[in-house]
């Protein structure tokens, strides 16, 4: 069955690694996530969104991630499947996931003033930890879109914050703001200009005051050129799309930081491939046949992330 974050969480701080959360809003990602996942041998978070629920409908996506389970041991595999709600907004949201057999949620009160995150946070918490969920929370913003909450600039997490808030929640993990961003567009970079490093410094800072503590980075996409550039060889216009280098992702998952946050990258392999088909396949009518192209570079990517990146490999 779905296992909540703990053991893994802590198997991965402790090993140097970091565990993948993927986002998943139809068939061809979660098939795509357990067959990569099995063959990797990579224990695994599959999350849903706001907007996934609003899209695929929250029950579907239930029984989805329950088949999910059951493909992987019907392939021989006992990798650990979490089942996570990405950015719960509402103690009501984080609630009706706990009821319906999420084994953990993530509450991003991040949004919020400093008390009333916490206090938001702790109310989650005493419900879910009640039926053995586990929960993540969130100090500091990201740039750019959190699902619908908008921050124009990122506000970096202030390390004199995150003992404290972590005594007063209760929460399992903690997502951190330290550069990242959701999407493709994760920074803006003029002529000649090369990506920003994240801040090391930051986290060096929070791990410090809480040794041992699992972190979640979110917005953890490296927005693959390879995808960006088959999108805009055939009709795409994504033209300064870039994302987190793969080298400071292995250095973040060298640290406490133990869940890496991936969606971007699997809606750019999915629309890469899938333009690729149509342009050179013009006659062809079967949705099986493009999306079966975009769920096998999905497959790949997935085992690539695994495997040369988050080092979760092997540790199913
Ligand atoms: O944090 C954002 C995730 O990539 C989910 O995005 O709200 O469009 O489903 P979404
Ligand atoms: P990306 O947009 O970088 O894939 O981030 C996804 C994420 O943080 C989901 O919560
Ligand atoms: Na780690
Ligand atoms: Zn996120």
């Amino acid at each position: 069955g779905l296992v909540n974050t703990r053991e893994i969480f802590r198997k991965a701080v402790g090993g140097g690694y970091a565990i993948p959360a993927y986002n998943f809003n139809n068939l061809e990602q979660l098939q795509a996530i357990v067959v990569a996942c099995v063959e990797t041998s990579s224990p695994v978070i599959i999350q849903v969104s706001k907007g996934a629920r609003n899209y695929a409908n929250e029950t579907m996506l239930r029984h989805m991630a329950q088949g999910a389970v059951a493909m992987a041991t019907e392939m021989g595999s006992k990798i650990p499947i979490v089942l996570h709600l990405d950015h719960g907004d509402s103690f009501e949201l984080c609630k009706s996931c706990v009821d319906s057999g999420f084994s953990s949620v993530m509450i991003d009160g991040s949004h919020l003033p400093y008390e009333e995150n916490i206090a938001l946070t702790k109310k989650v918490v005493d419900y879910a930890h009640a039926r053995d969920v586990s929960v993540e929370g969130e100090l500091g913003v990201l740039a750019g879109i959190e699902d619908e909450v908008s921050a124009e600039h990122s506000t970096y997490t202030q390390p004199e914050e995150v003992e404290d808030f972590v005594a007063k929640t209760g929460v399992d993990s903690l997502a951190i703001s330290i550069g990242t961003s959701h999407g493709a567009f994760k920074f803006r970079l003029k002529e000649g200009e090369s990506v920003p490093p994240l801040r090391f410094d930051i986290l060096e800072e929070i791990e410090r005051r809480l040794p041992g503590f699992p972190i979640v980075l979110h917005g953890a996409s490296s927005v693959v050129q390879e995808y960006v550039e088959l999108i805009n060889a055939y009709g795409g216009h994504m033209e300064g799309a870039v994302g987190v280098p793969e080298e400071q992702l292995r250095r973040a998952a060298a640290s406490a930081v133990c869940k890496i946050n991936i969606d971007s990258d699997g809606r750019l392999a999915v629309t890469a491939k899938v333009r690729e088909y149509l342009a050179k396949n013009p006659g062809e009518f079967d949705p099986r046949k493009y999306l079966g192209e975009a769920r096998n570079e999905l497959v790949r990517l997935i085992k690539h992330k695994n495997q040369a990146v988050l080092g979760s490999a092997g540790k199913a």
